[in-house]
């Protein structure tokens, strides 16, 4: 264990932790919440992650025979599209350091008669064992502020990345100002209510609240990027900047 991981120098929620201590109860949140994810994600955003997945594959520019690491991959609704994407020529790494959510996410894809293009990898995303300058790109939806070091993670994502390869992420982000009080209002009620009583733990669904709150700011998300040596990296807001796509390029 290094030095960095006796400080509580990562969050979990609004706590000071470990990091390897955010590791393990990132991990107990999402093996809890594995069986009620999907169900959750369509009631808390009323069905509109289906259409910022959709936008976020479009703003990809992934195209046939290329090669994808779909990090954090979850239940597997972004490797599907990118599946779809790169087609039989093209291939995609679905990897999530949770096992339950990979296993949930590959049954998900092998249900809907997906392309034989996906391989299923567990691993960190701070901790990527693929060689260096092998993907066209890296998609990680949902994924980087549940990472005990973002940091880190952008430095494996980099050093994976072809030269020209880009780095997309879709993340929950700073709301714009018009919306403010309403989403608040929204994310610390509404959001644990639904967490307790549809997906019985009301704690994961808390965490989710306090992890959006204290996420990096779209500009905050930006200067991380170019500190990880990604060029022209920017972003864009939808749904008032409840999420934003960030986007940069190995050069
Ligand atoms: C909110 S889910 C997102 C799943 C999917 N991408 C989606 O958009 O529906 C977050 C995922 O990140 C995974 N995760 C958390 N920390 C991770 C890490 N350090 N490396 C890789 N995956 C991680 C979790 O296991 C979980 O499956």
């Amino acid at each position: 264990m290094n030095e960095s991981n006796n400080k509580n120098n990562a969050t979990f929620g609004f706590k000071k932790v470990t990091e390897t201590e955010k590791k393990n109860l990132v991990n107990n949140v999402f093996t809890s919440v594995t069986e009620r994810y999907d169900l959750m994600n369509d009631l808390m955003s009323f069905g509109l992650h289906r259409i910022w997945k959709k936008y976020f594959i479009l703003c990809s520019h992934i195209k046939k025979g290329d090669k994808v690491l779909d990090l954090a991959s979850g239940t597997g609704d972004i490797t599907k599209l990118i599946s779809e994407e790169v087609g039989k020529k093209g291939l995609v790494v679905s990897c999530d350091i949770n096992y339950s959510m990979l296993n949930q996410g590959r049954n998900n894809l092998i249900d809907s008669g997906i392309l034989g293009n996906i391989f299923y990898v567990q691993s960190d995303a701070q901790l990527l064992s693929f060689e260096n300058n092998s993907f066209d790109h890296v998609t990680m939806a949902f994924g980087l502020r549940n990472t005990a070091n973002i940091s880190s993670a952008l430095d494996s994502i980099y050093n994976v990345l072809k030269p020209g390869g880009t780095i997309q992420v879709l993340e929950f982000s700073k709301a714009e100002k018009i919306i403010e009080k309403p989403y608040d209002i929204f994310l610390n009620n509404f959001v644990p209510f639904l967490g307790k009583y549809v997906a019985n733990d009301e704690n994961s669904y808390k965490y989710l609240a306090e992890s959006i709150t204290i996420h990096p700011s779209q500009k905050d998300l930006i200067k991380k990027m170019e500190s990880s040596n990604f060029k022209n990296c920017k972003y864009n807001n939808l749904s008032f900047g409840v999420v934003s796509i960030h986007k940069g390029y190995k050069l």
